[in-house]
């Protein structure tokens, strides 16, 4: 088969290397890629969001299939459009895709579903979301922009000044711009997150190894909310009886409650979750794969991700066995530049990446970087995961900081304390 992967960062580099491993591959593209996949597969030079483009190439490369990495894509209906002309792609339709690109959507579903999720409120007019504040009693809230803001949209509040502050960001300054057009509130959750993901043609839901993201830029969960810093899997917060109760009330009915809405899901369809005292509760839903947990849940995936992908396009899921996985733990630790989530330079050269491929059960996961004559260079906020395989999540957490430390440009910075909550949990049982 001949594949294109749609996007640039580190998610779409693992994507790209997994695919590649498979003996259905024949030709891997990334478009428009990174420095890492320019190795691992081929470099297409088009947006990932120039449909248009990808639309001919996939036409003129002879493509067999299409996965898309980001949702920004999704959100714009690329899907739709490569379906309409007879191209196959691994993706939700643009109204499947809003279960990602309107909270105010996916948390209506999720009502009507009785899908555990926390209380929200939506409204359309700052004013009438700052009197609901005003009104109530000041108890922590979070408000969310509706639409994609890179997982930065969503502030989490202690109380009334936090609140009406980020209202007057969201809603008036329109610092998300038209993802801002809507604001949600909800009831603020307590408890730790982990990430489930799951493959699903719409009838068949095939979850993968769950993993833990680590969101705020700050060790300890301080700072403000990232695209994400770091991933770990397996995660002891999900045992298989958790995840089974998890596919049952969360998965089972949101894949229901999309095909009775006429939005029938195909894709990957991820679970942000929050382990509360009365159990796993949504904390939203996205349509793709998660960065950075997709480097750490594929390294430890020893089944065929090309065949699965192509049997959920075909909707025949339900012929493929479940994935295998190494029962060894992968971490993964996002280097960024120095700034992010806020604004930062490009452009600095990266030393040290030889030196940290050849640290046992270690690949580099390249994100925000680029070839700028035949020298690796940072290009984005997100610049590499590093991520390791090994026999305990501590040994795998030893081993990526090892890396880490081989690699060097002016102004990288990353947490120091990726995975140590599944190392805390492990210890306490
Ligand atoms: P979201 O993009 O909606 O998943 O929100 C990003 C992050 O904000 C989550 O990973 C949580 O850390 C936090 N968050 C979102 N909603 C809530 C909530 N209702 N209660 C507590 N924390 C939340
Ligand atoms: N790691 C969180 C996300 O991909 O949205």
């Amino acid at each position: 088969m001949r594949v294109l992967v749609i996007g640039g960062g580190g998610r779409e580099h693992a994507l790209a290397w997994k695919i590649a491993q498979s003996p259905l591959a024949k030709k891997v593209y990334v478009a428009p890629g990174n420095a890492g996949t320019a190795r691992d597969a081929e470099n297409v030079d088009i947006a990932a969001t120039d449909v248009p483009r990808l639309v001919r190439f996939a036409r003129e490369a002879e493509i067999d299939l299409t996965v898309v990495g980001p949702e920004q894509p999704l959100a714009e209906g690329i899907v739709d459009q490569f379906l309409a002309e007879k191209l196959r792609i691994f993706g939700p339709t643009k109204g499947a895709a809003e279960l990602e690109s309107s909270k105010v959507f996916c948390k209506e579903l999720l009502r009507h579903a009785d899908v555990p999720t926390a209380d929200f409120w939506a409204f359309k007019d700052p004013d009438r979301a700052a009197m609901f504040i005003n009104d109530r009693e000041d108890q922590p809230v979070v408000v969310k922009a509706d639409g994609l803001a890179s997982g930065k949209g969503v502030v989490v509040c202690s109380g009334k000044v936090e609140a009406l502050q980020a209202v007057n960001r969201i809603g008036r300054e329109k610092e998300f711009g038209a993802a801002g057009n809507q604001i949600v509130i909800e009831e603020r959750l307590d408890g730790q997150e982990a990430s489930v993901l799951a493959v699903t043609d719409g009838r068949t839901i095939i979850t993968l190894a769950p993993a833990q993201d680590h969101k705020r830029a700050g060790d300890r969960d301080t700072g403000p909310n990232t695209g994400g810093m770091g991933a770990y899997s397996p995660t002891p917060l999900i045992d298989a009886p958790r995840l089974s109760w998890i596919e049952e009330h969360i998965f089972v009915p949101v894949v229901h409650a999309m095909k009775r809405a006429r939005r029938p899901f195909r894709g990957l369809l991820y679970a942000g979750l929050i382990l509360t005292n009365q159990g796993p509760k949504v904390l939203e839903f996205n349509v793709r794969f998660g960065d950075p947990e997709c480097q750490a849940i594929l390294m430890r995936m020893e089944s065929d991700l090309l065949e699965l992908l192509d049997a959920t396009v075909d909707g025949r899921l339900e012929q493929i066995a479940s994935p295998a996985w190494n029962p060894h733990a992968a971490v993964c630790v996002v280097m960024a530049s120095e700034g992010y989530p806020g604004g930062y330079a490009t452009g600095r050269p990266i030393r040290g990446l030889e030196e940290a491929a050849t640290v046992p059960g270690v690949k580099v996961f390249h994100a925000g970087t680029k070839l700028v004559d035949d020298k690796v260079v940072t290009a984005g906020g997100r610049v590499l995961g590093v991520t390791a395989l090994a026999a305990s999540t501590a040994a795998a957490k030893l081993q990526a900081y090892t890396a880490v430390k081989a690699i060097r440009w002016d102004g990288a910075w990353c947490r120091k304390d990726i995975s140590d909550k599944a190392i805390v949990a492990a210890l306490e049982t």
